[in-house]
């Protein structure tokens, strides 16, 4: 307002005789007008850096809502993506986007563990794949650093797969490795129930208690596997604990695929000060979380409170630890401005409006998470260079929680329920044969 005053007086103090009102008026409006493509040449900018550097983005759950809408059936003439409404992502608004890179979450609910929850992640999987075979002009599956990089040339969205939640892959790490072959290049280590082997964020909350305070031995283990394989560790959704032990334990970097800053938005999904520093340190990386409970900590946000987050995770980690993972279409709430995946430009522009430079904008686009990904894989290379085999231990069989498995390859007494009485297992028997 006060910039505007000012020119106009300017203007004022110019030609004698004063100037007729219409031409002030038109000065005015041409003043206006200035100004106006004044703030457009960050948004200019944003679009020539996009164009090369396009977003890659850590968590979108796209195949959540298919699942939901559709019961995964991408073939219903209503599930056409190119123009799909009632949800915040669609081919046309990727590419409005600037989307370069997707991580499609793989995602099932708590309350498929112990019961069909590997199933329905390999369901999940299943669609994403079908995703990249249906619209091959549009999205290309892809699983490493090298691939993503090759398809910024391209007009195709390069597709990554994300578990989200340890109970996907129920204890085993043969499911694990095998969901490494069908192509997931991450692993959040837990979704919002802890897992028998490491805990989820409520108990830092009054809702749940630590059970394991972090992560188990096996969880260890699980983390291990997961560098020797060349899967990224994701921490958002877990607790501090676990945060801090898995940061400790892996050789690799890991990521927050959609968290923010505690410091600004005291959720517990956030970020805390001090495992920012060990973020920074592990030269590992969280991605912004756009969800308005998240960002604000109230039910309405903006597009400038997420660059906040931005900011203070720069400010607190550096430039390197910083990215975008919008959560888009996995949440009921997004900020004013950043209403669905063809936003990203705008968040970009103001950054730059922020006094962000060309590197470090285009470090929170894309070059942070290639960095990180890169690294993991390289991990990978040399633990097999090491000749480290695949971890053949399964988990303790007194581990596994729910009623309906079968004990095939454990040591029968261990499934023997001890603490029976004898005489109950008696009648137990009798009755059963
Ligand atoms: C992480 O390692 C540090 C230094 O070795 C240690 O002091 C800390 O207790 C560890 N934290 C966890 C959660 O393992
Ligand atoms: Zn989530």
């Amino acid at each position: 307002m006060k910039e505007r005053r000012e020119s106009l007086k300017e203007v004022s103090a110019g030609p004698d005789p004063p100037l007729p009102r219409m031409l002030l008026l038109v000065s005015y409006l041409w003043l206006a007008q200035l100004s106006l493509c004044l703030a457009d040449v960050h948004q200019l900018e944003a679009a020539r850096i996009m164009n090369i550097t396009p977003v890659v983005d850590g968590h979108n759950d796209l195949p959540w809502q298919l699942l939901k809408k559709f019961n995964n059936q991408l073939s219903l003439k209503s599930a056409n993506l190119h123009e799909l409404q009632g949800t915040h992502t669609n081919i046309r608004k990727l590419h409005l986007g600037r989307v370069g890179a997707q991580f499609w979450a793989a995602y099932v609910p708590c309350d498929t563990q112990n019961k069909d929850a590997v199933k329905r992640t390999l369901e999940q999987i299943d669609v994403i794949h079908r995703m990249c075979h249906q619209y091959p002009d549009d999205f290309e599956c892809v699983t490493d650093s090298a691939s993503i990089r090759r398809t910024f040339g391209t007009r195709r969205v390069a597709s990554l797969i994300g578990v989200e939640g340890g109970h996907s892959m129920d204890s085993s790490l043969a499911v694990l490795r095998t969901f490494y072959l069908l192509g997931v290049r991450y692993m959040t280590l837990t979704h919002s129930c802890n897992t028998p082997w490491a805990d989820n964020w409520l108990v830092d909350t009054a809702e749940e208690q630590p059970v394991h305070n972090g992560l188990t031995e096996f969880g260890k283990r699980v983390v291990h596997e997961m560098n020797r394989l060349g899967m990224m560790v994701d921490l958002s959704h877990v607790s501090v604990e676990t945060m801090k032990a898995a940061l400790n334990v892996s050789r690799a970097p890991v990521i927050f695929s959609h968290s923010s800053a505690y410091a600004i938005c005291s959720s517990r999904r956030n970020v805390p000060d001090d495992v920012l520093r060990r973020v920074s340190e592990t030269h590992s990386l969280v991605m912004v979380n756009f969800y308005n409970d998240y960002v604000s900590c109230s039910s309405k946000a903006t597009l400038a409170q997420v660059a906040d987050h931005m900011d203070y995770i720069k400010r607190v980690a550096g430039a390197k630890a910083v990215g975008i993972g919008g959560d888009y279409d996995g949440v009921t709430r997004v900020p004013l401005g950043l209403e669905d995946v063809s936003k990203y430009p705008d968040l970009i522009a103001e950054l730059l409006r922020r006094k962000w430079t060309e590197e470090e904008v285009k470090a929170a686009l894309a070059n942070n998470l290639l960095r990180v990904l890169q690294r993991v894989e390289q991990v990978r290379d040399e633990m097999a260079f090491r000749g480290v085999a695949p971890d053949d231990t399964p988990i303790a069989l007194q581990e596994l929680e729910g009623g309906c498995r079968t004990p095939y390859g454990y040591p029968s007494q261990g499934h023997r329920p001890g603490i029976l009485p004898a005489a109950l297992l008696l009648l137990l028997s009798s009755t059963l044969t």
